[in-house]
């Protein structure tokens, strides 16, 4: 089961699915890391474990379709079954978002619909909420709208600080983001609209 990742940043999520991956605990190879900042950490931690990069200046393109065609070849070329975002910081249009309906999938440090867009945490905290979480979901045009896979809660506790709330989020989504992807590796993931399902649960 081939798998391609798109990151922007740190990826602490594209390093914790490529661990998984090499001990056999995901039935799963990451074929291709997708970047649009070629100084993202993520990408020294792709060429440290020899996974191939394709990056971009989204800057040197006239229309986002144009970047994403290029993606899609890279994609297909690799019989890539499964995109995997990961911290990846740009909408997708209906170039890469169409042939991949119901195979390309988010991970969001909230419980959505609380929260889309950027800093989910740190608006969890200042809106002073209780219980927080995780979700990951299919990929559409908007911004964390897509049907909802998976949820993980964590509880905002009163020793919490916005520091501890966001290591708790971060291990939260190291345990639920391989899960979700085994469940795609071995079929198990059932769409109908919305309403996802998970055959082994
Ligand atoms: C994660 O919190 C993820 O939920 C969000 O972006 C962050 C990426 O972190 N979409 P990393 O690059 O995987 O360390």
């Amino acid at each position: 089961y081939r798998i391609a990742v798109f990151a922007s940043g740190q990826g602490s999520n594209f390093q914790n699915l490529l661990d998984a991956s090499r001990t056999g605990d995901l039935d799963a190879e990451i074929v291709l890391l997708v970047c649009d900042k070629p100084q993202a950490f993520v990408v020294e931690r792709a060429r440290r474990a020899g996974v191939e990069c394709y990056l971009f200046n989204p800057k040197s393109y006239a229309r986002r379709e144009d970047y994403e065609a290029e993606i899609a070849a890279e994609l297909e070329k690799r019989g890539v079954d499964l995109v995997v975002l990961a911290g990846y910081m740009r909408l997708l249009t209906s170039v890469l978002v169409e042939p991949y309906a119901g195979r390309m999938i988010n991970i969001h440090p909230s419980l959505l619909p609380a929260f889309p867009g950027k800093d989910a945490i740190g608006q969890a905290w200042e809106y002073g909420v209780k219980v927080t979480g995780v979700t990951v979901h299919l990929v559409d045009g908007g911004m964390d709208t897509g049907a909802v896979i998976a949820q993980t809660a964590v509880d905002i506790t009163p020793d919490d600080t916005l520091d501890s709330l966001e290591a708790k989020i971060h291990d939260a989504e190291q345990r639920l983001y391989p899960q979700v992807v085994s469940w795609f590796a071995t079929n198990q993931v059932r769409l109908e609209g919305r309403k996802v399902t998970i055959l082994s649960e």
